[in-house]
């Protein structure tokens, strides 16, 4: 952990030297979203196998890059693939990237992710807004000793998600007719899928929909005063009637579907930054 302002000074170091212009803002790409990929404008891309003291990436669906170019008019910096806890990562590997971003210049950080529903109204191929999310069930990324450059002790978490973010892109999503649900994520380690039983308790204790992944880097961006905005696929509902197996494939094929909607919606959303 002592290392980690040097580890971030060297990493960003590294990724200027490649790719000399400033992020405006950062997109992570979640699970089956990799061909958002292609709506950018290209200027360079590192693999992460490439960039000082970044993790690699693993899982299916994941092809492991940092992409800078522009979207919306923005010049932005995009990870395609990002790393879970369950995949064997500590907390802090599973957000250093995000510290890495925020250290390039982002003033934004957009998250997208696959999503299990669990609020009764949502229907496979929708897209939720996140206003909120709950924690308890996930490692804290900012347990050990605070590093006060990057950020207070006790960090306040009652606007984690951007307010004028949300009311931008609920905008946006009405005007290009996308139906967008709204809900409260509930962040779980994986890579167990949830039983029958707690998706029911999921839902009890107020989550809307739940993931392995979003929560840590939200956490994280919030310790650095990162404003968020982030969109969950629905891709599979976890409170059903009938037999009720899900399957990575099943989630990737949903998220993909789903995929031009999101696109479209952080373009907006970019643009009117
Ligand atoms: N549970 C947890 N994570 C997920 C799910 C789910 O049902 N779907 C996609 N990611």
């Amino acid at each position: 952990m002592a290392d980690i302002i040097q580890h971030l000074r060297e990493t960003t170091a590294f990724i200027q030297q490649q790719y000399p212009h400033t992020p405006e803002a950062g997109i992570v790409l979640g699970s089956g979203l990799g061909n958002f990929a292609s709506e950018i404008k290209v200027e360079k891309e590192i693999p992460y196998g490439d960039i000082p003291h970044f993790p690699v990436s693993t899982v299916e669906g994941h092809s492991g890059r940092l992409i800078f170019g522009e979207l919306g008019g923005r010049r932005i910096v995009a990870m395609a693939g990002r790393f879970h806890f369950y995949e064997g990562y500590s907390a802090e590997q599973v957000t250093y990237p995000i510290r890495v971003m925020k250290m390039l210049g982002i003033q934004n950080l957009l998250l997208s992710n696959a999503a299990g529903g669990v609020n009764p109204h949502f229907k496979v191929g929708d897209l939720m807004l996140i206003t909120d999310h709950i924690s308890f069930s996930i490692v804290n990324p900012l347990l050990g000793k605070n590093q006060s450059e990057l950020g207070p002790r006790f960090p306040d978490m009652s606007e984690p998600y951007s307010k004028s973010l949300q009311l931008k892109v609920k905008d946006i999503a009405a005007k290009l007719g996308i139906t967008l649900r709204q809900g409260v994520y509930y962040g779980v380690t994986g890579p167990t899928f949830e039983t029958r039983a707690e998706y029911k308790m999921i839902h009890a204790l107020g989550g809307d929909a739940v993931g392995m992944s979003t929560v840590q880097e939200v956490i994280v961006a919030a310790h650095m005063s990162l404003p968020v905005t982030a969109i969950s696929i629905i891709t599979d509902l976890g409170i059903r009637e009938e037999e009720n197996v899900i399957t990575h494939e099943e989630v990737l094929e949903a998220a993909a579907a789903a995929e031009p909607k999101l696109s479209a919606i952080f373009k907006e959303l970019l643009a009117a930054l």
